[in-house]
C-alpha cells in the first residue's frame, strides 16, 4: 500500500520558546526515517504525553515532531525481514515523541527493533487500553514479585489510584490475590476503585504522612505514582522486607527520606523504567495476555477520543482530573 496523500498528525513545535501542539496535514516526507511503516489504528494518552503536548515539562529533544510516546497498527510496508505487510504491532516509548514521530498520526514509520507483534487474545485496541500505563504495572509487579512479593505479605498501597498507572495496579494486584489499598485525591471515584478491586480507598487530602524516620508499618509494598513527600512517607510506613516500586512523579521528583527503612526494614526501593530489553518486553506483552491481562479493561478505559478531539484532551491530565484511561482512535 502507497501513501501518496497528505494525513493527518498532532505535531508538537516550539514558537518563540512556547511549546503547543496541533493538528496538521504531513506527509511521509516529513516523518522520522526508518525500517517499517505503520497504519495506526489506536493510540493513547499518558501523562508523559500531556506534559509533552502542553511543554509543562520538557520531553521532546527537537521540534517539531509529532506527538504520542503509544501506537497500534497494521504494518503496511517493512525492510525487515522480521516484520511483513499485514502484521499488527504495537510500539510503546521507544523514543516516540521524544527524539522520533509518534503515534498521533494515521501513519508512522518507526525502527525495527521497535514493534512488538500484538500476542493472541488481544487487538489493536485493548493494547492501547493497556498501553505504556498497563505495561509499566506489569513491570512494577514483576520486579515486585522477583524480590519475593507475595500476597500473603500483606496489603498493597497503590498511589495515584485513579490514573492510567494505578487502575491498572489497583486491578492486577487485586486479581492476583493482593489486598490492595488505593490511596487517591478523588474520594467520589470511591466506587470506580472499588469496583476495580481495591479493598480500602484511602483519601489523600485526609492524609497525615507524619514526619518520624519510621512510621507505623502498614503495607507489604507499594506502588507510588507520586513522588516527592508521599513516596518519603511510604518508605518510612513499609513493613519489613517489603517492596515500594518507584513510577512517577506526578506530584513531585525530589525524594527526601533516610536510609533508616532500608537498614532497619529491609525495605527495597525498586526503580521502574518502562523502557526494557526487548525479550522482557515480549515476555511482559504474554503476561498481559494472560495472568496479568486487566480484569477490568473496558471500565478502566473511560473515554475514546479520535484524534480530532486530541487538542482539548492533555489540561485535564496535568490538573490531575483524569480517571482511568483516554483511548485516542487514529483509523
Ligand atoms: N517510570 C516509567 O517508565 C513510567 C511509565 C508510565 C508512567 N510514569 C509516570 O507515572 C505517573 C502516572 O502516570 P499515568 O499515565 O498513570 O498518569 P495519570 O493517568 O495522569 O494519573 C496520575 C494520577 O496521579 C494523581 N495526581 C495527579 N496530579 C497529582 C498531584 N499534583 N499530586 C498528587 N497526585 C496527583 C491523580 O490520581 P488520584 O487523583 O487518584 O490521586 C492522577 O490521576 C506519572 O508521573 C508518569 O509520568 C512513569
Amino acid at each position: 500500500m502507497q501513501v501518496t496523500q497528505p494525513f493527518l498528525a498532532y505535531r508538537i513545535d516550539r514558537v518563540d520558546e512556547k511549546i503547543s501542539g496541533q493538528l496538521q496535514h504531513i506527509t511521509l516526507d516529513d516523518i522520522s526515517p526508518g525500517d517499517i511503516i505503520i497504519q495506526v489504528h489506536y493510540s493513547s494518552i499518558n501523562y508523559k504525553d500531556a506534559l509533552a503536548a502542553t511543554g509543562t515539562a520538557p520531553i521532546l529533544r527537537h521540534f517539531p515532531l509529532v506527538g504520542g510516546i503509544d501506537l497500534s497498527g497494521e504494518v503496511i510496508e517493512s525492510t525487515d525481514e522480521r516484520f511483513n505487510t499485514g502484521d499488527l504491532v504495537s510500539v510503546l516509548g521507544c523514543e516516540l515523541s521524544e527524539s522520533r514521530d509518534g503515534g498521533y498520526a494515521e501513519y508512522a514509520r518507526i525502527t525495527a527493533d521497535s514493534p512488538i507483534a500484538i500476542p493472541h487474545g488481544l487487538d489493536t485496541r485493548s493494547v492501547m487500553a493497556i498501553g505504556t500505563a498497563g505495561f509499566t504495572t506489569a513491570l512494577a509487579i514483576h520486579r515486585m514479585e522477583i524480590n519475593g512479593q507475595n500476597p500473603d505479605q500483606g496489603p498493597i498501597l497503590v498511589t495515584g489510584a485513579t490514573g492510567g498507572v494505578g487502575s491498572f495496579a489497583v486491578d492486577m494486584l487485586s486479581s492476583k490475590g493482593y489486598e490492595v489499598h488505593a490511596l487517591t485525591g478523588k474520594p467520589s471515584e470511591r466506587d470506580y476503585l472499588k469496583r476495580l478491586g481495591a479493598h480500602k480507598v484511602i483519601d489523600r487530602n485526609k492524609l497525615k504522612i507524619g514526619t518520624k524516620p519510621l512510621e507505623s508499618a502498614r503495607w507489604a509494598g507499594a506502588i507510588d505514582n507520586l513522588g516527592g513527600d508521599f513516596l518519603a512517607w511510604i518508605t518510612r510506613s513499609i513493613k519489613p522486607w517489603g517492596n515500594i516500586a518507584s513510577v512517577g512523579l506526578a506530584s513531585s521528583p525530589e525524594l527526601r527520606t533516610t536510609v533508616m527503612p532500608f537498614i532497619l526494614r529491609s525495605v527495597s526501593m525498586l526503580g521502574i523504567n518502562m523502557s526494557v530489553p526487548r525479550e522482557l518486553r515480549i515476555e511482559l506483552w504474554n503476561r498481559l495476555a494472560n495472568d496479568l491481562k486487566p480484569y477490568h479493561l473496558e471500565e478502566i478505559v473511560t473515554r475514546e477520543i479520535s484524534l480530532l478531539e486530541l487538542p482539548q484532551a492533555f489540561d485535564a491530565f496535568i490538573a490531575g482530573e483524569i480517571t482511568g484511561r483516554t483511548v485516542v482512535k487514529i483509523r
